[in-house]
This record gives C-alpha cells, structure tokens and sequence, in this order.
C-alpha cells in the first residue's frame, strides 16, 4: 500500500477478523466487486441516479479541502467529487482490490486504498468529506461504520451517505419464498434501525430520508444478470446452494410474472440518503 498523508498503514481489507458465520464474508463480498469490476457500469443506472441524487444533497457551503470517497468501485462518483473540489484533494477507499484497479487510471490524482469502511486506514479528523454512495448496505455493523466516520472528520465535516433498506428487491424476494421458502436475497436493514443507529451516534443528523425506485426489466433472466454484473447477487451466509433446477426457475419464473406491470417486471429499491455531520468544537471561555 503507497504512503498517503493522513492515511495508516497496515489496516484495511486484510487485517480485519472476517469470518464471522453470522455475517456476509467480506472476503466474499471483495472477491465479487471485483469480478463485478469490468461489467459493473453498464449496468449500473441505478447506482449513478443514487450517487447523483446523493451529490445534490451536499450541502453547498461545505468547503471539502479533503474528501474520500468510501465504497469508490469503479470511481464514477471520484471523479463527480474531483471535479466539484477542485483544489481539494481527494482519496477512494475499497475493499475490492479489483474495483480500485479499474478505478485507478482512470481518476486522476485520487490516491486509492483498499480498505474497509468498518475499519478505515485514515488518521483522525482528517477529511471534511466522507461521501458513500450504496456501499454501507455491505457492512454488517452500522455504527461502527459511524463511529469511524466521526473519528476520520474534521469538526464541522460531513457523511454524506446513501444505502438500501427492507423492501429492496422484494418482488424477488417473495417469489423465492414462493417457490422454496428460502430468502436467495441479501438482507437489509430496516429504515426504523438507519434512523435508529444515526440519532443515537456521535454525529448530528442533518437529514435522513427513504425513497423508493423501481427499475424494469423485460424478464427475469436479465434482472438477474445484472444483479451478477453489479456484483450484487446474493452473498448471504445460508444461502441455498448448488444448482438451480429447471422446474425450480420454471416456478420462479412463474411467481415473478405476478407482479409484472406495463414497463415490464418491476425491482423495487428502497434507497436510505443519509447527510450527518460532526459538530464543531465548543470553546468553553
Ligand atoms: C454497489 S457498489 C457502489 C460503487 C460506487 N460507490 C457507485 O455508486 O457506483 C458497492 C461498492 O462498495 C464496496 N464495498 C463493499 N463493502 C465494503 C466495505 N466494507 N468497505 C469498503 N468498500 C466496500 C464494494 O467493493 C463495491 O465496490
């Protein structure tokens, strides 16, 4: 890992304890991004209106001299912050080594360092920006996320961050429970919990807000394949495994068509924007 100003050294995608059975494996997770790397913007239409919804809810006088951009994958949204803080200077984190190689050339003087958000390899109060935009729905342990996100700010500095809650992928959800009662869908949290584990964090709550997008796909062959590109098929710990018969996806097949609408078989994302920020010092007199 090169040297950074402000950013530690030997932390990050590596050193931390994976492999907790409860959780998703995070080596599982990278090892997907990072074959995801090559396919993932063409079919991440989705991701791009979030991270730009996301961008518009920055505030407009935060003055970022220093921003990192957690969750960077293929940097779309790096290179949206190096173009807004011009003069600041800018750093990716990700804990797919193969997103950041495909990030790398192509963001300029980003430094990128593949690290985990639970674990940050940054200094303390050393950026004025953390922006995240759908990566945080990866990381099992919320707060801890937040607590490092307010050990990494400056005072007066902001998470900017969005994810995804329950109701993400529902109508793929029930038409597995449907056909064999098992959930072949990543697990999210509820809205109620983000909203929860941001009040009671050391960081104040500028807004907090859910809203729903529903993509359309002519079948389900292609829903799924683009969630195989994006890299976000299921990675949940006790999913079925094996192969999928052909009178099983037949009943899948089947139990999707029941929601299907005029654009077509609607994917429902329930997407979180969260924008917090640490609060400046009080100087008591
Ligand atoms: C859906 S992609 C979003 C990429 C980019 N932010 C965008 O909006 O296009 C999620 C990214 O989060 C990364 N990621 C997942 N868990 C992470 C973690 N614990 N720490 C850092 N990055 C993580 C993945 O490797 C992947 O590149």
């Amino acid at each position: 890992m090169p040297e950074h100003p402000g950013v530690l050294q030997g932390r990050g995608a590596h050193g931390t304890p994976y492999g907790d059975a409860a959780l998703p494996d995070k080596r599982q997770v990278a090892a997907s991004f990072s074959r995801a790397a090559a396919s993932y913007d063409a079919v991440a239409e989705l991701q791009r209106n979030v991270g730009m919804q996301l961008l518009a809810r920055l505030p407009a006088a935060l003055q970022a001299h220093r921003w990192l951009d957690l969750g960077c994958g293929t940097g779309y949204f790096t290179r949206a912050l190096a173009e807004r803080y011009v003069q600041g200077e800018g750093l990716a984190v990700d804990i797919a080594e193969g997103m950041l190689q495909h990030a790398r050339p192509r963001a300029g003087a980003v430094h990128f360092i593949a690290g985990d958000a639970e674990f940050l390899p940054l200094q303390n109060a050393s950026v004025d920006l953390l922006f995240s935009s759908l990566a945080l729905q990866w990381c099992s342990d919320f707060p801890r996320v937040l607590n490092e996100a307010s050990r990494v700010l400056r005072p007066g500095g902001v998470l900017a961050f969005s994810s995804l809650c329950v109701g993400t992928l529902q109508e793929l959800r029930d038409s597995w429970l449907a056909v064999d009662g098992f959930v072949h869908v990543n697990r999210f949290r509820h809205f109620q919990d983000y909203q929860h584990m941001c009040t009671v964090s050391s960081l104040q709550v500028l807004a907090l807000q859910r809203e729903a997008q529903v993509l359309h796909f002519p079948d389900l062959r292609s829903l799924t394949t683009s969630l195989k590109d994006l890299g976000a098929h299921n990675l949940n710990p006790g999913r079925p495994g094996g192969l999928t018969g052909r009178s099983r996806i037949r009943a899948l097949i089947e139990a999707y068509e029941r929601f299907r609408q005029p654009d077509g078989l609607p994917a429902t994302y329930q997407v979180v924007y969260g924008v917090l920020q640490k609060p400046l010092l009080v100087v008591r007199a």
